[in-house]
């Protein structure tokens, strides 16, 4: 895993930023995977100032990488709402070229094949946006998660539902407690993968995904099976790294 590091979290998202341009080139109509959640939002907004500048996102397809279960589309906090507000509208997508999963199906699992279905039909992911949670979860493929997991319904880990009452009040009672996930095996098949973790709370996670095992307990460690992933991260969340995993110019 190559690892990119930034003093803080706004250096984080401008050298996500930069890769991420870097890697699209001048592909007309490339295919994002996005991940809501705190971590990207500084690559959002440095991306923004570069879709200002002149990047143009309009051809992308996006698909993001999971959804609650049971949350109406149009609650501030589901994941349809969330991309709208910092990803579609920031960075100029085409809202019609951007598929989250449909949390409301009726059939969850069929909304899940369909899900599956719908990526394949793009040709895939060409670069996948990824944060990582407090328990190194990656999109909500919470610890129990197996590589050659696909789409699927998942229960949310108390300590997932506990992070994530932030953006329900602090009330963790209103935090749904399943949610529609891309699998580790789906996420593995894109074609380039830009993690983002930044703060204290992502450094023990960080660390057991570079240098730990690969384990279902610590689902981001599968990250280790792709041969293109770039981890950018603060100093904060890069602190529990050994100095063998740190750039060679680190802290120059
Ligand atoms: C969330 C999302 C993930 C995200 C992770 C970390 O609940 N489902 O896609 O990467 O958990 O969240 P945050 O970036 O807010 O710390």
């Amino acid at each position: 895993m190559r690892i990119l590091l930034s003093p803080d979290a706004t250096g984080a998202g401008v050298a996500a930023a930069a890769v991420i341009a870097s890697s699209l080139g001048d592909r007309p109509a490339p295919v994002l995977g996005v991940a809501t959640g705190s971590s990207p939002q500084p690559l959002y907004r440095a991306l923004a100032d570069r879709v200002q500048a002149g990047l143009d996102l309009a051809r992308a397809t996006a698909f993001a990488l999971d959804e609650y279960v049971g949350l109406p589309v149009d609650h501030p906090e589901s994941y349809h709402s969330v991309i709208a507000r910092e990803v579609i509208g920031p960075l100029g997508l085409d809202p019609s070229r951007v598929h989250v999963p449909e949390g409301v199906s009726a059939d969850p699992v069929a909304a899940a094949a369909r899900y599956e279905a719908l990526i394949a039909a793009a040709g895939g992911v060409d670069l996948q946006i990824l944060g990582i949670g407090a328990n190194g979860h990656i999109g909500f493929n919470e610890p129990g998660s197996v590589p050659d997991s696909r789409t699927r319904v998942v229960d949310l880990a108390p300590r997932t539902v506990a992070d994530n009452s932030r953006f329900f009040d602090g009330d963790a009672g209103l935090v749904p407690t399943r949610a529609l996930t891309q699998g580790i095996g789906t996420i593995l098949e894109s074609r380039e993968i830009v993690l983002i973790a930044w703060g204290e709370s992502k450094a023990d996670a960080v660390a057991r995904a570079v240098e730990g095992p690969q384990t279902a307990e610590l689902p981001a460690s599968f990250l280790q099976r792709h041969d293109r992933v770039t981890l950018v991260l603060d100093a904060a969340a890069a602190s529990r790294l050994s100095s063998a995993s740190l750039p060679v110019d680190a802290g120059r």
